[in-house]
């Protein structure tokens, strides 16, 4: 029997990656989408039929189906949507090991058709012919129904399930805070809304709910959690976008190293529930350490190609590149390349290129180990200290070395970022699974020396508390002041980063001082948070992990919109929706805006 009346009512047995040999026999109901149907002849029609636990094969043949029930399924497509209901037999034409129901097929004898696809633009469960990404994202909802989505997405649910678990098991309260709150500069720019009841006024959308957890703590809440949307309108990258996840932790009453613990159980947890894998303990690095080491705050401790520091050589050299540097308060580091002797003048002229436009460096010094002397790039300036450096580097033939020497934060970028291109270039980046390196690391200082405005920037965010021991520091020498801030850096990625707080009146408004806000702008934009410092706020700190970024080393992905259902693109469009998109007259009205843009639409 065929019917094809929507809502007829049927109910499912099993889903579709469910039966087994066991189950032969028996009489099932399952429905999905036609994902594939292959005839022979008309007599014989398969089916594969897809939900998301699998795919079962189903046989409509003229000595076990109706006619009526072989017509209906000659007319079906790719993409509608059946019931069916049939016995489950062992696979006549032999088990298909690939899939999980591979030893059995359903005879079908009752067909009902619930949907009708009709122009599918792509084949959800063909990722052979996939069509690109803005295709893709045109067409979320069918590009969902790939198992790749699927299986994202429930490892997405697993991981935030386990923090779940994970914190209430241990007494925190998972408390929502407000997406309309008022414009707190935290780093990045704020998306802004503007007040229909108060004109002329906005709320921001929040960066993070940094300073309401905070004013959880002074209210007594102790141990606090949110799985948190965040909102902050940089352009994306890679591993960014305007609108992302974070899980939201804050303590009272307790150390960087408490927290530190508790970070690293949860994240063992994750990767044991959702990989099988132990991570072991979780080593510390000092900033400065990173910096010195890998020129980075996030070091990828996959592979070598450390950063050397050879300045007490280059200063007694001739070359003035290098001398030069060191005289000028500089530095002069470099980087062991193994084997990179092979790499071509082509491929080092890019690199050289590359620096001069990227980081605006004057060049990158190169030469290679070749018979036991230095060949070509600076080779001739380097023979006098040959000795020296091979013992400092120890250098072997077929190496390459490369050098900055610059002021030591250009070099650190420069040579922080040449470190992980030659590392891709030269394959030295283990495939996906093979390690996870974590590392805490510690120890930051609480600014930075922003030479373009000539100001300290916050190294993490305002809130962040000096160590006490450096407390003396902070007006005489800040440079030197460090913190319990803490990020957590997993394969040359940070996926969190928290901070032990500042809890007193006086240092806050001292730090606010230090970042250049005045009295009263520090009264006008953080007032309330001032105010509540006044009544008893206890000691606290925490710490919050990037859900999107975690979800993509788990998955396998360097995509961020791979992991996130409704993602946006790198100009912040959602393909989908069309989102961000004109709005009525009458709705600016409303809110007293009018548009001044009179460009061209992006
Ligand atoms: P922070 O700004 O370091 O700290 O953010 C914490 C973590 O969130 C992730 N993350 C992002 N993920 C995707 N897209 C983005 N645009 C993005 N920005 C950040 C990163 C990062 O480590 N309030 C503080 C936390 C605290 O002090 O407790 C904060 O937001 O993985
Ligand atoms: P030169 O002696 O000018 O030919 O430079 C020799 C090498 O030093 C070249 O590989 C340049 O890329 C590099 N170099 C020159 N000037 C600088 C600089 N200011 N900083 C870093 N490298 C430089």
């Amino acid at each position: 029997m065929t019917t094809t009346a929507p809502g007829v009512p049927y109910s499912r047995t099993h889903h579709c990656g469910q039966l087994r040999p066991d189950h032969i026999g028996q009489t099932v109901t399952l429905a999905g989408w036609v994902d594939s149907r292959r005839e022979h002849g008309d007599a014989l029609v398969f089916i594969d039929l897809r939900d998301r636990e699998g795919l079962t094969q189903l046989v409509f043949d003229l000595e076990d189906s109706s006619k009526d029930v072989v017509d209906g399924a000659d007319k079906l497509r790719s993409e509608d949507i059946i019931a069916v209901t049939g016995v489950v037999r062992k696979r006549a034409g032999g088990a298909n090991p690939r899939l999980s129901t591979g030893e059995i097929e359903i005879v079908v004898s009752k067909l009902t058709v619930l949907t009708k696809a009709r122009d599918i633009p792509f084949h959800p469960n063909d990722p052979d012919n996939l069509p690109g990404e803005e295709i893709r994202l045109r067409y979320r909802f069918l590009d969902l129904r790939r198992p790749r989505m699927q299986k994202i997405l429930r490892t997405r649910h697993t991981v935030a399930q386990t923090m779940r678990r994970f914190l209430d098991e241990k007494g925190f309260v998972e408390v929502e805070t407000p997406n309309l709150c008022k414009s707190t500069p935290e780093g990045a720019r704020d998306f802004l809304v503007p007040s229909r009841l108060q004109p002329g006024s906005f709320y921001a959308l929040p960066q993070s709910p940094q300073i309401f957890k905070q004013i959880l703590m002074i209210g007594g809440l102790d141990k606090y959690f949110q799985i948190a949307r965040c909102f902050r309108d940089e352009d994306p990258r890679a591993d960014r976008q305007a609108e992302f996840s974070q899980l939201d932790i804050e303590m009272s009453f307790i150390t960087r190293d408490d927290i530190i613990g508790l970070i690293s159980g949860l994240v063992a947890g994750i990767w044991k529930n959702t990989l099988g894998v132990d991570i072991g303990q979780i080593p510390h690095m000092t900033y400065a350490e990173a910096m010195d080491r890998f020129g980075i705050d996030r070091p990828d401790l996959r592979f070598g190609l450390e950063l050397v520091d050879v300045g007490e050589i280059a200063k007694t050299m001739e070359f003035k590149v290098f001398s030069g540097a060191v005289e000028g308060g500089g530095v002069v580091k470099a980087i062991r390349v193994p084997g990179g002797a092979a790499l071509t003048r082509k491929q080092l002229d890019g690199y050289t290129e590359y620096v001069k436009a990227q980081f605006g460096a004057g060049g990158l010094p190169y030469a290679k180990v070749e018979n036991g002397a230095f060949a070509t790039g600076v080779a001739k300036f380097l023979e006098p200290v040959k000795d020296a450096l091979v013992a400092k580097l120890g250098l072997k033939d077929g190496d390459l070395v490369i050098f900055g020497a610059d002021k030591k934060s250009l070099v650190n970028k420069m040579l922080g970022e040449m470190r992980l291109r030659l590392a891709r270039d030269m394959n030295l980046v283990p495939k996906w699974g093979e390690q996870w390196k974590f590392v805490w690391v510690v120890d930051f200082p609480i600014v930075e020396w922003n030479e373009g405005e000539q100001r300290w920037d916050s190294m993490h965010h305002p809130f962040t508390a000096p160590r006490p021991e450096d407390l003396g520091k902070l007006e005489s020498s800040p440079g030197e002041v460090l913190t319990n801030a803490y990020d957590l850096v997993v394969n040359g990625s940070e996926i969190g980063g928290g901070s032990i707080r500042i809890h007193d009146q006086e240092t806050q408004a001292k730090v606010f001082k230090l970042l250049g806000l005045s009295d009263e702008q520090a009264k006008m934009k953080f007032g309330f948070l001032l105010d509540a410092l006044r009544f008893g706020a206890p000691p606290h700190g925490g710490i919050a992990l990037g859900l999107d970024r975690l979800v993509m080393h788990l998955c396998d992905t360097d995509n961020i919109r791979d992991v996130i259902a409704f993602p946006k693109t790198q100009i912040g469009s959602d393909l989908m929706s069309e989102a961000p998109s004109e709005v009525d007259e009458k709705q600016l009205k409303e809110l007293h805006i009018a548009s001044t843009w009179t460009g061209e639409k992006r």
